[in-house]
């Protein structure tokens, strides 16, 4: 039997909670393997916390698959093209994470022979990597009592501790609780027991209060005000944007697209030549009779998009001031980012 002597209050109910029913997930060691000596593998731990920085379970699942199917090794993906990783990503959003995931492959093969360093300091100097992942990657990982607080746990804690200042004020305290109450036994088993607790138990919206393993340790059930935590301050509304999108086909079949710059909204991604999204219209990429395929609307983080949708069909003699003709054989308009795929389908309704 393992000994769970130095364990805090509520870990050893969530642990037992967790021993029975943990996720499974393709990244994970159940609880009964890493009980028997198994170690998860830190590049399947550390991709899967950059995947789901932003993003769910059941989204990423897919692409996890994916990304360890074609680079099983931290070494295989640190050899990969950014236009490959880029496109593999196509769909999960935020870009610069795909070049970051990259940037910190190279770097772990080069500076750290593949072996992803297990200290916090260490991993914080890496690409892409913030506090969350840091704290995560050594729980998970490395078996290391870091504070880990995601979205999951912030909701868990706050009601564990009737804690009534809102979110994101209150993330200071919350981290401070999570940290007391991190064992030292079995810390990464914890860090997720807590994350699962909040996917399945202490959900949002109706919690399963009488189900939950720290039902009587929850302050926020014993005040009865669980379910109306965490209090959130009021969002600033987002702002609306207008912006322009040229979708051109040659005759031939190939489609004008143009990589985007480095830095900013879909960084290095392909895409349809536009505007800069300001509500100030630019210039086409070439001259053409233009047809207009619809306004769709798009939500970044922090503004709604309404873009118009033009589209021609040119000649293969015409030459645009932007962007490369790419032919029929090249172009698959999955490797696209949601937004262009989404102008696409729309282009090409009509
Ligand atoms: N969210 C981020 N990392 C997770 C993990 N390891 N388990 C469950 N949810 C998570």
């Amino acid at each position: 039997m393992r000994d769970n002597c130095d364990l805090k209050q509520i870990s050893r109910p969530l642990l037992d909670w967790y021993d029975t029913n943990a996720r499974k997930m393709a990244w994970r060691i159940s609880p009964k393997a890493r009980a028997e000596g198994i170690r998860p593998n830190p590049y399947r731990v550390w991709l899967s916390e950059v995947m789901l920085q932003q993003t769910t379970v059941a989204a990423v699942k897919e692409y996890f698959d994916r990304f360890t199917r074609r680079w099983p090794t931290v070494e295989d993906l640190a050899c990969a093209s950014d236009a490959e990783v880029i496109a593999e990503w196509a769909g999960l959003g935020y870009y610069a994470r795909a070049r970051n995931l990259l940037a910190c492959a190279r770097k772990v093969t080069l500076e750290y022979g593949g072996k992803f360093p297990t200290n916090r300091v260490n991993l914080l100097a890496l690409p892409g990597i913030g506090p969350y992942t840091a704290a995560a990657i050594s729980a998970i990982a490395f078996d290391l009592p870091e504070p880990v607080l995601d979205g999951n746990v912030e909701r868990v804690m706050t009601r564990l501790y009737a804690v009534r200042v809102p979110l994101p004020t209150s993330k200071p305290q919350l981290l401070t609780l999570v940290a007391a109450e991190t064992p030292l036994t079995r810390p990464g088993d914890y860090a997720q027991a807590v994350m699962d607790l909040g996917a399945t138990i202490c959900r949002p919206r109706s919690p399963s209060c009488g189900v939950c393993p720290l039902r009587d340790l929850c302050n926020g059930r014993a005040q009865g005000i669980a379910t109306s935590l965490p209090f959130k301050t009021a969002k600033v509304p987002k702002p609306t944007r207008n912006g322009t999108m040229w979708l051109a086909q040659r005759n031939d079949g190939a489609w004008l697209l143009e990589l985007r710059s480095p830095k900013g909204l879909l960084g290095g991604t392909m895409g349809w030549p536009g505007d800069a999204w300001d509500n100030v219209s630019g210039p086409p990429p070439l001259s053409a009779n233009w047809r207009d395929a619809g306004t769709l609307r798009h939500t970044f983080t922090h503004f709604h998009l309404n873009l118009q949708v033009l589209t021609a069909t040119v000649g293969t003699s015409v030459a645009p001031v932007r962007g490369t003709f790419i032919p029929p054989n090249d172009f698959n308009s999955q490797d696209l980012p949601s937004l262009m795929r989404k102008a696409y389908g729309q282009a090409t309704l009509k």
